[in-house]
């Protein structure tokens, strides 16, 4: 069987969830990690026998690797997923695409002109009840949508952004409560209610010292169809709460709490089978990766090996950036953003 043969730069948080990912899809392989610190880099080599860098020019530069999963801080996507595809790599680049529209495009263009996929992480697009609420809504099931709301109520400690030089920082963390954490269901909102059209928001830091971003975000969101919808970015819910998303249309309505299915209320389409599983419990700067970085990965690989788009491109990975950086930019001027 032709494998995918991958390559693994930050080994951090989310780095070693890409090694473990990787090790479970058949038709891939983990040849090489990389981190600047050798005992990391070391110590996950030796999880997954195979080799290990300390410098991402030498990693990009073996020819034993077609895939470069980049889990740096997010300011340094954009650099390091060019460099791969220059070096003729296929890149998956974790969320967000990078922290700014410039250096998205300039990452989607090199991609494109390189001939090479390009992914970037949202991997609750795969969680299995997502995506039978987006089938759902594609099939008309909930009639027309009128509503959706996308809430994190997390909770991050003082410790948490001071573990790291970048958390926390315009230049590398790109924002707070909504870039980091909430990119995620910022995402799942526009990918279940589609585009947004315009924004109001305001934003603060309320809960933190010596971050300069905001650590709640509130928005008011009117989608392209017409939709209202709203958006709370936290991680000052201390100790820590569900992510909720909410959307309502002329047939139903659905709530999904931590990915899962909690009141599915839709006259004329089955709710799916799945149990509601209880949220994060106790003082939580428990970072809650869902399990779905596997299907997603596995998306890519098989992308690569039948030369198709994967199901999350670079720009599909635009839309959440545009609109956290469209929320920023209304709660500094105070006026409304059009997209
Ligand atoms: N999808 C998710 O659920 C999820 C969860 C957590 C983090 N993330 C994303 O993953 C990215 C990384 O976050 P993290 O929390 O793992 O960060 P981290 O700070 O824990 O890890 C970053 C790692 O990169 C290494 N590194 C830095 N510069 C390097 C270089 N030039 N060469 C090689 N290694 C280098 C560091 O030594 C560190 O081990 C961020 O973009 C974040 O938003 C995604």
């Amino acid at each position: 069987m032709k494998k995918v043969r991958c390559g693994i730069v930050g080994l951090g948080q989310i780095g070693p969830m890409h090694c473990e990912s990787v090790s479970q899809i058949e038709n891939a392989q983990l040849v090489c990690v990389c981190d600047l610190d050798e005992e990391k880099a070391q110590k996950y080599a030796q999880m997954y026998r195979c080799d290990y860098t300390l410098s991402f020019d030498e990693l990009i530069a073996r020819d034993d690797i077609d895939l470069i999963h980049v889990c740096l801080p997010s300011g340094m996507h954009a650099e390091f997923g060019c460099k791969a595809a220059k070096a003729g790599k296929n890149v998956i680049v974790e969320k967000p695409i990078d922290v700014s529209l410039e250096a998205a495009d300039r990452l989607i263009q090199t991609c494109r002109q390189c001939n090479v996929k390009l992914s970037c992480i949202s991997q609750h697009r795969f969680d299995p009840d997502i995506d039978y609420l987006k089938k759902a809504i594609e099939k008309g099931a909930l009639g027309k949508i009128s509503f959706g709301g996308s809430h994190t109520k997390w909770y991050r400690s003082q410790e948490y952004y001071d573990s790291g030089d970048w958390r926390g920082t315009w230049a590398l963390d790109g924002g707070g409560a909504l870039m980091n954490q909430s990119v995620h269901y910022v995402d799942m909102i526009q990918y279940l209610c589609g585009p947004v059209e315009e924004i109001q928001a305001q934003c603060a830091t309320l809960a933190h010292e010596r971050i300069e971003v905001e650590d709640v975000a509130v928005a008011t969101l009117k989608f392209k169809s017409g939709a209202l919808g709203l958006l709370e970015g936290n991680t000052t819910a201390y100790p820590g709460f569900c992510t909720r998303l909410d959307v309502y249309g002329s047939k139903g309505g659905v709530v999904i709490e931590n990915d899962v299915v909690k009141e599915w209320k839709v006259d004329e389409y089955p709710a799916p089978g799945s149990q509601v599983v209880e949220g994060p419990k106790g003082a939580s700067s428990a970072v809650i990766y869902g399990k779905s970085h596997t299907r997603q990965i596995a998306d890519v690989v098989n992308a690569i090996l039948e030369d198709r788009d994967p199901l999350v491109t670079g720009e599909e990975a635009r839309h959440p950036l545009a609109i956290v950086l469209g929320v920023y930019e209304a709660a500094k001027t105070g006026k409304a953003v059009k997209l």
